[in-house]
């Protein structure tokens, strides 16, 4: 499981420092992956040498730090071959330079070139001001390297060096030795050039969910008032119809329950139209039973009129006030069934986006939770999921909902798959 801590015996890394604050962090990390009895080499950026010195490196290491492709110590071949000879390749921190760097496959110090030459897993943990994190060229780079395969580990918000508290901090040392360690174990267990299934990334591959029956909610609920009036929220359903099409691409036999939207349903998924929360509830309890994974993407109203007006109500000077019951918890129905699907739950957050999520995640029973930001979620074609499980947190870095949706399905089918 992740999280669970062994040993990394055997196991040799290469550590590659570039010059950001979070650099002085690189010296825990080396010394917490050496204790678990991890290898480590660290190879240097000039940038990473303002910030923490190459001798508190190898004094921490007991190795030569390599810095220079130039080095006239030992030549550039043997450098490269160092880096070929690793289990992995972690950069961090990584600067959002040294990541548009690695983005375009550029080789022009002694990291680089390492990275390019390299015949291992390379794994990069982003550390940087929280606007550098957000522009969109970071994010174009960051998402092509996980197209590339690349292992992205967080970054997470909070406050930064600089003052500003947002995104773009790197993942703690402990958390970053943890994924490190648990990659390299991943390794040992399945042959060094075969591809780890089932990882949080980007990468479009892997896992088959051939045959299994999987019910997915998506889009807003539309609770009446009256004949021509309604609650409802701004959801467009493009993230649970990404969803649904990516189950649908690993084989599911896909239900998609879905509350009013604009969208076409994916091809080869099987429709259902709702409007109201308790619509969808009702389809939900009807087909639930034979279902192997529900995922409630849906952003259900919380709350219905007590009583919806047939006609439409005429307006008056004074007040009008409604009564409003709460709807049905669907998600929660479906976790707490004797036998449950494997239940996957959204949060969708406007602030404390972690604390909510985790508390949500406990109070609704289920393994998995995937949390946005509202605000930037709904409705957008672009959105960043945390997700949340046994092991931890996992940051799938800002991109398309499709190539998220395929990202979130690897993650459930592997959890999914470890339960059987
Ligand atoms: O549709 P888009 O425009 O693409 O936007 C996507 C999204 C923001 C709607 C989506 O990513 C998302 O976050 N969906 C969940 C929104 C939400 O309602 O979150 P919640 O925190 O209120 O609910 C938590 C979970 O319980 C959700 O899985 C929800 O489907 C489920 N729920 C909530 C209330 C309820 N009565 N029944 C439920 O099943």
């Amino acid at each position: 499981m992740r999280g669970i801590m062994e040993p990394a015996q055997q196991k040799h890394i290469v550590l590659g420092i570039t010059g950001g604050i979070a650099a002085y962090k690189a010296a825990e990390l080396a010394r917490l992956l050496m204790k678990q009895g991890v290898g480590v080499q660290v190879a240097m950026t000039e940038a990473a040498c303002h910030f923490i010195t190459p001798a508190t490196m190898q004094a921490l290491t007991g190795r030569p730090v390599l810095i220079n492709q130039w080095d006239a110590a030992e030549n550039g071949m043997a450098h490269i071959a160092m880096g070929r000879a690793a289990d992995a390749i972690v950069i961090a921190p990584a600067t959002a330079d040294f990541i548009a760097k690695l983005a375009l496959g550029l080789a022009d110090d002694l990291l680089s070139t390492m990275c390019l030459a390299r015949d291992c897993q390379l794994l990069v943990a982003p550390a940087m001001n929280r606007q550098m994190w957000g522009n969109a060229a970071t994010q174009r780079n960051v998402a092509q390297l996980a197209r590339d395969g690349v292992d992205i580990l967080g970054p997470v918000s909070g406050v930064q060096a600089c003052g500003e508290e947002g995104m773009g901090r790197m993942l703690e040392t402990e958390e970053l030795a943890r994924e490190v360690v648990v990659f390299l174990q991943s390794r040992s267990s399945v042959g060094r050039a075969s591809a780890r299934q089932g990882d949080v990334g980007l990468k479009p591959d892997l896992q088959n969910l051939s045959g299994v029956k999987m019910i997915i909610t998506a889009g807003p609920t539309y609770e009446a008032i009256d004949a021509v009036r309604g609650i409802t929220n701004r959801s467009s359903g493009k993230m649970g119809y990404a969803v649904a099409q990516a189950a649908q691409e690993l084989g599911a036999e896909v239900t998609l329950i879905s509350g009013p939207t604009a969208l076409h349903k994916p091809h080869g998924v099987q429709a259902v139209d709702v409007i109201s929360a308790a619509q969808m509830f009702d389809a939900v309890q009807q087909r639930v039973p034979a279902a192997d994974i529900f995922i409630g993407v849906a952003a259900v109203a919380d709350y219905r009129v007590a009583q919806a007006s047939a006609q439409k109500i005429k307006k008056s000077d004074g007040n009008l006030i409604l009564e409003l019951l709460p709807n049905p918890d669907i998600l929660a129905y479906v976790a707490s069934l004797p036998q449950p699907p494997f239940c996957v739950g959204f949060a969708a957050e406007s602030e404390n986006l972690r604390e909510y999520a985790t508390a949500k995640r406990k109070a609704k029973n289920i393994p998995l939770l995937a949390a946005n930001l509202a605000q930037q979620a709904i409705g957008a074609d672009e959105n960043e999921l945390i997700l949340f499980d046994d092991a931890g947190e996992h940051v799938l870095p800002r991109a398309d909902k499709l190539t998220l949706a395929r990202a979130l399905l690897q993650h459930v089918a592997k959890l999914y798959k470890d339960r059987l």
